[in-house]
């Protein structure tokens, strides 16, 4: 018998207690750091090197991170639901806690692309994981972050919202739902389908009277979530 599908929207908040920075909470990234001059596809045409510094800063505090129990509890879910996580995320903690289906909409830290080139992708080497504008790909042209600027179209938005039109339960994990498209997503939700939020401050949703909210963090909520759901 097929499992329902369950799909889990989330953000910067699921990895927090990873140690890794979220962009809008007290002392978050864009506090300390300009947002249209290191995140927008203006700021890369004017200061590529700054871009390049802020995301090999991003690398260095991602190695030294590690998934969390919240990671590690929607790896668990898969033993019941088809898992599928669509994560505004650009770091890699999905996948190292072991999770099996992972859509990136904001792009990944640990890949670079041609500058010319969308579809041309590497991996970066994580003895080589700081990048310049003078970063060159093993065919010969000039690299940025695989990052989604400010800006610049989601790809993967399309994908996304096909899988919510599919899903039985719908999660939320960790996201202040001020940056769109990925914010819409809620909206795709088929009517009755079970909505949850797992945030410690969430935001407001117009339409938030089905979803069910869990104000907590990722790692608590996920409990309290796997209780809910058992
Ligand atoms: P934000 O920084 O906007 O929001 C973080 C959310 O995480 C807030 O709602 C917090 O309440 C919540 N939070 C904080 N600690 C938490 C914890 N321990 N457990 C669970 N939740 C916690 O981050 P995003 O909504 O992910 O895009 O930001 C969306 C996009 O804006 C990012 O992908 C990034 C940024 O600009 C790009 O750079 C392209």
């Amino acid at each position: 018998m097929n499992k329902p599908i369950l799909v889990v929207s989330t953000g910067a908040g699921i990895s927090a207690e990873s140690g890794i920075k979220t962009f809008r909470d007290a002392d978050g990234l864009w506090e300390n750091y300009p947002v249209m001059q290191v995140a927008s596809a203006d700021g890369f045409r004017r200061d590529p090197e700054l871009v390049h510094h802020f995301y090999n800063e991003r690398r260095k505090a991602l190695i030294h991170a590690l998934p969390n129990d919240a990671h590690r509890a929607l790896v668990d879910l898969e033993k019941d639901y088809d898992v599928y996580v669509i994560t505004q995320n650009v770091d890699d903690l999905h996948e190292r806690a072991g999770q099996k289906n992972v859509l990136h909409l904001h792009g990944e830290l640990m890949k670079i692309r041609s500058v010319y080139d969308p579809d041309y992708i590497e991996d970066l080497d994580i003895d080589h994981l700081e990048t310049t504008p003078a970063t060159r790909g093993r065919n010969g042209d000039p690299m940025r972050p695989h990052i989604v600027f400010f800006q610049e179209p989601v790809p993967n938005i399309e994908k996304a919202v096909e899988l919510v039109q599919r899903a039985d339960i719908f999660v939320v994990i960790g996201t202040s739902l001020v940056v769109y498209p990925a914010a819409g997503l809620l909206h795709y939700v088929r009517p009755g389908v079970p909505v949850y939020y797992i945030d410690p401050n969430p935001a407001d949703i117009p339409s938030s009277a089905g979803v069910h909210i869990i104000r907590a963090t990722a790692t608590e909520g996920m409990k309290i979530l796997q209780r809910e759901l058992a």
